[in-house]
């Protein structure tokens, strides 16, 4: 029996003409760099330049973080990627009652412009593009680097990077969302609006399927689900009033690598077509840019394993080769040690080494889009659309992403898909290697990364001293502003929020202040 593909289609043992006959490159393949951008969105892809190695991290205090950047630039990294502790993504104050026992643990804590510029200190904003992976306070943290880059005296228009910014995901799964969708919606076009007028080479968003992925998104459903999501984002900054080319061209997105590199390089040539056409056909953009699907890849997490750690550095390579030969612009390549803990600095080292073997060991940099004509992978590139086409159908005959949300569409296909591959998993039919077939007797030792206990406790008091030596007067006037902005329906409240954090007011205070005006939001649960 032919085995099924992740997305659940037969894989046939044999391809050949025949699985092309209806195949017609000059519309389904296109150029490299053209579009519908099938091949990839530049001409040169890696000839000219690899992707961007970007590793994800952070931990503890903004002091630790900062060491961990400059082990990783001193180690070739070619990008940061900030990873924030869950109370600065919930946009709670490390000493809030609610930020007991998270404050640093998967992520840096950040209270403040204090804690931003320590976050980044002797690490020139000008010279690196950073990526900030924080949704629905992602103004804040946007605005604060801009703080520090000030202070740095580099101008906002010299800043590269990339805030997620993507809340409609942190619905469907994830799930660090804070206001409802309507006004998460209203911050996202003020954000694009924002970033149009003074910061205009940041992406305003990293439209993410990868953790749909990892909550068991088969791979048809992440490109349809996120592509969804970005269908809504269009939809709302127009109806804010943009052009679509005035936006569009800093859209950004972010999908998972699979071991099934087969599949995933179908997957990513077939979202690239997908919405090269979206954006022209649907919505009438002229300028190219906004039809290229530019996106970072992470290494699936999920099918990491704490048995016999060490055999992930070998799923990480095919997985990270997957998301290459698939055309990614940014790729995180995952530590062996992160199924147990925290990555330490070496494993974290073997996972940035993983992709300067394959960027400059390997040939996959000397030509672009490899799997071009291929009979199975333009097969499967085919069939992914079409199951992907298929299912944007659904959320869109359900009154499109938020509708679809409120209902528990996607997060319901997710749970089934999740539950199928765990059955699959438990009766040995889906391998998991070192887990289900070629168990050790007994797992040999290793020892985690340990974070410092004392964190809290020197966020708190980092938070005591900054409320006590700050112009409170000044602190109070404008929140004050950022009340009625956010009252209002008309004014962008990322300008009166650039003041109020310029005074020190805190990410807590910000966030508390426009759950009081726009609400926290509470999922309706269907099931
Ligand atoms: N030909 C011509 N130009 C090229 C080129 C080529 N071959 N290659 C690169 N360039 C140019 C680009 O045009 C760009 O210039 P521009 O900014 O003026 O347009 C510049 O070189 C940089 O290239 P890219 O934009 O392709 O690469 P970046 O790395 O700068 O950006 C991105 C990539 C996907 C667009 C961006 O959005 C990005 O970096 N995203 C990262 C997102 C990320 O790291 N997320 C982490 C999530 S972890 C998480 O969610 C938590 C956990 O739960 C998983």
């Amino acid at each position: 029996m032919a085995r099924e593909s992740e997305s659940g289609r037969p894989i046939e043992a044999v391809y050949g003409p025949e699985s092309l006959k209806d195949w017609d490159p000059a519309v389904q393949l296109g150029e490299p760099g053209a579009y519908p951008y099938t091949r990839g969105v530049y001409p040169t892809m890696y000839t000219g330049r690899p992707w961007t190695m970007r590793q994800y991290a952070g931990f503890g205090t903004a002091v630790e973080s900062n060491a961990r950047y400059k082990q990783l630039i001193a180690n070739g990294t070619m990008g940061l990627s900030v990873a924030f502790d869950l109370p600065t993504q919930m946009g709670h104050d490390s000493d809030a009652p609610l930020a007991h026992g998270e404050v640093g643990k998967v992520g840096v804590a950040i209270d403040s412009v204090d804690d931003m510029r320590v976050l980044f200190d002797g690490i020139p904003l000008d010279q690196v593009s950073t990526s900030m992976t924080i949704n629905a306070p992602a103004a804040l943290l946007l605005l604060l680097y801009q703080l520090v880059a000030e202070e740095q005296g580099v101008a906002p228009e010299k800043l590269s990077g990339t805030i997620q910014n993507d809340v409609l995901k942190e619905y469907i799964a994830r799930g660090t969302y804070i206001f409802p969708p309507k006004p998460s919606l209203r911050l996202v076009a003020d954000i694009f609006q924002y970033c149009r007028r003074e910061i205009p080479k940041w992406n305003t968003i990293s439209i993410s399927g990868y953790h749909m992925a990892e909550a068991g998104a088969t791979p048809a459903q992440e490109i349809a689900f996120t592509l969804a999501n970005g269908i809504e984002y269009v939809r709302t900054a127009i109806s804010a009033g943009m052009e679509v080319d005035d936006f569009a061209p800093r859209l950004s997105f972010f999908f998972v690598a699979r071991t099934t590199i087969l599949e995933e390089v179908a997957k990513f040539r077939a979202a690239r077509r997908i919405w090269a056409r979206v954006m022209k056909e649907e919505f009438g953009a002229k300028n190219p840019k906004s039809m290229m699907l530019r996106f970072h890849t992470q290494t699936a997490g999920v099918q990491l394993t704490a048995q016999q750690p060490e055999v992930n550095l070998v799923r990480v390579a095919v997985q990270g080769l997957a998301a290459v030969l698939g055309g990614t612009q940014s790729l995180h390549t995952n530590s062996y040690d992160e199924a147990i803990a925290l990555p330490t600095e070496k494993a974290a080292r073997l996972a940035l080494r993983t992709q300067q073997v394959l960027a400059y060991e390997s040939d996959v940099t000397a030509t672009v889009d490899p799997f071009a004509g291929s009979y199975v992978v333009e097969s499967m590139t085919d069939d992914v659309e079409a199951a992907a086409l298929e299912l944007m159908r659904q959320v869109e005959d359900r009154g499109g992403a938020v509708e679809a949300i409120e209902q528990g569409f996607q997060k319901g296909e997710i749970e089934r898909s999740a539950y199928r591959v765990a059955q699959q998993t438990d009766a040995g039919e889906r391998v998991v290697v070192g887990v289900n077939r070629f168990q050790l007797d007994e797992e040999e030792p290793y020892e985690p990364l340990r974070v410092d206990p004392t964190i809290e406790a020197q966020q708190a008091e980092r938070l005591r001293r900054l409320r006590a030596e700050r112009d409170q007067a000044a602190v109070d006037a404008a929140l004050a502003e950022l009340r009625a902005a956010a009252g209002g329906g008309e004014e962008n409240v990322l300008y009166p929020m650039r003041k109020a954090l310029k005074a020190r007011a805190t990410v807590g205070e910000v966030c508390n202040l426009l759950r009081e005006v726009w609400g926290a939001y509470v999922p309706s649960e269907t099931f």
